[in-house]
Formats: structure tokens, C-alpha cells, sequence
């Protein structure tokens, strides 16, 4: 139990909210989101009984329970789960006109990642968290920031909101909170929101186990004592850089190298496995590194990484490259 108010009362300190509900894993700090919103929705805004809806991103990813697969635009995700979980609408990503005209009085939230990871590392337009901010707060609407992917200085700063100076009005973390060892995740918010949920309406047998809020509270300490910022920044733009280097080479194949901080893809005009497959299996050491959808590689190098590993990291992709053309 100690640990458990320790770790949460560390995180929120560091991130500015005011309570955390601990978790374990990604989807299910995306589920708990929800479900909080709908009850928010119906004890707090109003909404009808049962006509609660939430507006989600087209290529989004936020997990595969079966109501999230329900409203991914990804085949691959969704393809053969069906039917839907009802009570959701996809919207273009980064055009915050096309929020304005989807909202509804039915609507509690709006969810969305600062960064699309998964889809490829989806950069929105400059502006957009702070808009999307905007018109949630105007028309009573919980905004859901999903930093599952971007947080924790993955793209730079502590959160990926924080570039425009947005704090949601929930945040679900996971992934990088568990430092990579142990699966913890939750959802940060205020207590004006979370305390919909009351005993017995919501729970999770291992949500704020001993053993994963030590290691949270170990994440934080590091975080602390740690200038994650200034890596993931430096080293991501060296990684940049050097990535732009190699398109000068291939510019026919490489078609854009995109990112912010050490989370980073590129775009190629050919299927991206074939290259991802090489970089595995280069001898003696392989390069990880995912396809995200078909077309682009996307790189997530740990940020304790160095200078030095990236450099090689660089050589192997600029062999890769060259092998396969
Ligand atoms: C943005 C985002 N949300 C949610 C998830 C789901 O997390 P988990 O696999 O821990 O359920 C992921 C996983 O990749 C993710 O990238």
C-alpha cells in the first residue's frame, strides 16, 4: 500500500495531475479512460442513458481489447472481431475542423495520440493539440491524450502535449512508466473526473501491485534524476540526421524521414518488411526495428542509447540500403 501512494503521488507531482489510476497494461488504461468518460458523461454533462459517444482517429492504435479493435481503421486489428462496440466515431487525424463538426450533445470525449506511432510515426499539423483543447473545453468535452507511445521523453519532453503547452484533461500512460520491465500502466486525470468511479464500478486485481509500483516509483526517481529531455532530443536529431544522409542516397526509395525525438520513421516508396527483415538479421548484431504498415520503418531506440550505438545503428541501416539496391 505504500508503495502504491508513494509511486502515484511521484507521478503525479512530476506530470501535474492531480490522481492516478494504476493499471497494467496499455489497453487497459484505454478502456478504464473510456469507461470513466461515459460515466462522466452521463453523472456529470447529462447525456441520455446509453447514448454516450466518443470521437477516436482514423489509423489510430490504442490496443486490441474487443471495443478498441472495434474502432481501429486498421484491418489487420479489426478484421474478424466483430461486431463493433457501439458509441464511437473516427474522424480524420490533425484537422481539429473535423472535431468541431463531429461533436454531438451525446459526445463525453475525444481521444487521440499526439503522435500516431503505430501508424508510422503521424506527425499532426503544428497547433493542433491546442486546438483540439480548445473546442473540447468549450463544448464540455473530456480530452484523451493516449502518450502510451509518446511519453515519458520518447519525443522529448516529458509528454508529447507539453510541446503546445496542453495538459488533457486525462492521460493514459504505459510502456515506458514500467520502465521496460514490468507492465504497469494508468490513467492520470483530476479527481472532478475520476471520481465517477466508486466502489466496486470499476477495479483491476493486479491495478497498483507492490511489485509494479516499485518500479514505477523507480521510473520516476529516474526520470528526476535523469536529463532525459536533452537525449532523446540531441541524440533523436543526430539519429535524424544521419537518417537524411542515407536518403540523399536512395532519394527514389526513401521518401521522407519524419520524427521528434527518438521516435522516428521512415517513409519509403517500396514494402518496408524486406529491409526491416535485413536489418534483423545483419551478422553478427541485428538492428530492431518495426514496419509500421507497409511502407514505413519505424525506429525506437531506448534512451539510455548512445552516440556511439547510433553511429553503428546508422552504418547497418546505410549497408542495409545498399545491399538490397
Ligand atoms: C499509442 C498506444 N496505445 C495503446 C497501446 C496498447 O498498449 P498495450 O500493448 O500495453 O496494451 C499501444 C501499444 O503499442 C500504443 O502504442
Amino acid at each position: 500500500m505504500m508503495q502504491w501512494g508513494t509511486a502515484a503521488k511521484k507521478l503525479c507531482e512530476l506530470t501535474g495531475y492531480e490522481t492516478f489510476l494504476p493499471l497494467n497494461t496499455g489497453a487497459e488504461a484505454v478502456e478504464s479512460a473510456l469507461k470513466i468518460a461515459r460515466k462522466w458523461g452521463y453523472e456529470k454533462k447529462g447525456v441520455a442513458k446509453d447514448k454516450a459517444e466518443i470521437i477516436v482517429c482514423e489509423n489510430n492504435f490504442h490496443g486490441r481489447t474487443i471495443t478498441i479493435v472495434g474502432f481501429s481503421t486498421d484491418p489487420d486489428a479489426y478484421e474478424g472481431f466483430g461486431p463493433k462496440t457501439p458509441g464511437f466515431t473516427v474522424i480524420p487525424y490533425g484537422d481539429a475542423e473535423e472535431l468541431e463538426k463531429a461533436i454531438t450533445k451525446n459526445t463525453v470525449a475525444f481521444m487521440f495520440e499526439p503522435i500516431q506511432g503505430e501508424a508510422g510515426v503521424l506527425i499532426p499539423p503544428e497547433g493542433y493539440v491546442k486546438k483540439v483543447q480548445k473546442i473540447c473545453k468549450e463544448k464540455n468535452v473530456i480530452l484523451i491524450a493516449d502518450e502510451i507511445q509518446t511519453g515519458f521523453y520518447r519525443t522529448g519532453e516529458l509528454l508529447d502535449c507539453q510541446y503546445e503547452s496542453v495538459k488533457p484533461d486525462m492521460t493514459l500512460v504505459a510502456k515506458a512508466v514500467g520502465g521496460g520491465v514490468f507492465p504497469v500502466s494508468g490513467v492520470l486525470s483530476s479527481w472532478e473526473i475520476m471520481d465517477v468511479l466508486t466502489p466496486g464500478s470499476h477495479g483491476s486485481t493486479w491495478g497498483g501491485n507492490s511489485a509494479g509500483m516499485a518500479v514505477l516509483e523507480a521510473v520516476c526517481d529516474l526520470l528526476v534524476e535523469n536529463d532525459f529531455s536533452q537525449k532523446s532530443k540531441n541524440l533523436g536529431k543526430f539519429f535524424m540526421d544521419g537518417l537524411k544522409e542515407i536518403q540523399k542516397k536512395y532519394p527514389e526509395i526513401i521518401k521522407e524521414v519524419r520524427g521528434r525525438g527518438l521516435l522516428i520513421a521512415l517513409e519509403l516508396s517500396e514494402k518496408a518488411r524486406p529491409y526491416t527483415e535485413a536489418l534483423m538479421k545483419n551478422s553478427p548484431i541485428g538492428v530492431l526495428a518495426k514496419e509500421t504498415h507497409e511502407f514505413s520503418i519505424r525506429f525506437v531506440p531506448p534512451l539510455v542509447i548512445s552516440k556511439k550505438d547510433l553511429e553503428w545503428t546508422l552504418s547497418i541501416i546505410d549497408k542495409v540500403f545498399a545491399a538490397i539496391n
